[in-house]
């Protein structure tokens, strides 16, 4: 047990000397989705309100860069990439404009047990979601485990695209937002339409 401890405390002492690691901030950028219903393809992505200092992924017409619609992505220097057609992994951020101060919020995926729909929200936590950028600037989850075998095993790091645009309803807010699908079933939400989520730097 003493061990278990010990090992716990040196796992944090990595993850907090992680989190002291310099972080690198990218350009800013839009995500546009893609996807073969006409409705949707095209539009992009903006944050809008689910709650204080919460914000859901929107999609509206494309448009003009704004305060909303304008993404970063955070990286670490120095960490291993497994894949360089995956690229490095970090987190998505937003910047919450706020009265008095402006807050960088990392995506993070919010789950709910009853449904296999995630929701990818930007929250005021230090921790959020790891996502990539691959070469053809889609973003993605990076994984390595594959639990659809028996053992559950580790597999070569992969790209998974899970991404939807759905009718959500996160706690009364009921909008049509970027979703992720927890597995590789679909998404129970009869609301879902398969995209990709593609970055598309600002031109200056
Ligand atoms: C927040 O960011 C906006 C846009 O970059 C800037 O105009 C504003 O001064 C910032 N507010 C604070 C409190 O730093
Ligand atoms: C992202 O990186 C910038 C620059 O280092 C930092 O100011 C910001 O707080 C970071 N955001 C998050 C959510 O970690």
């Amino acid at each position: 047990m003493k061990t278990t401890i010990i090992s716990t405390a040196a796992v944090l002492s990595l993850a907090s000397s992680g989190l002291a690691q310099t972080s690198e901030q990218s350009e800013p950028f839009q995500l546009i989705i893609k996807s073969a219903d006409k409705r949707i393809d095209g539009k992009i992505l903006e944050a809008c309100h689910e709650g204080a200092a919460i914000e859901g992924l929107c999609t509206v017409n494309a448009e003009k860069p704004t305060a909303y619609n304008t993404f970063q992505f955070n990286t670490t220097s120095g960490q291993t990439i497994s894949d360089k057609n995956l690229g490095p992994t970090g987190l998505l951020t937003f910047e919450l404009q706020a009265d008095k101060l402006n807050e960088s919020e990392p995506l993070t995926f919010f789950s709910d047990p009853s449904t296999n729909v995630a929701l990818p929200l930007f929250e005021p936590t230090q921790t959020g979601q790891q996502v990539g950028f691959d070469t053809a600037n889609c973003m993605h989850v990076q994984s390595s485990l594959d639990d659809t075998v028996n053992p559950p095993t580790s597999t070569k790091v992969r790209g998974l695209y899970r991404w939807y645009v759905c009718k959500t309803n996160f706690e009364g807010y009921v909008y049509e937002t970027l979703a992720w699908v927890l597995g590789n079933g679909k998404p129970e939400n009869p609301s879902c339409q398969k995209v990709d989520v593609v970055r598309q730097f600002e031109k200056i």
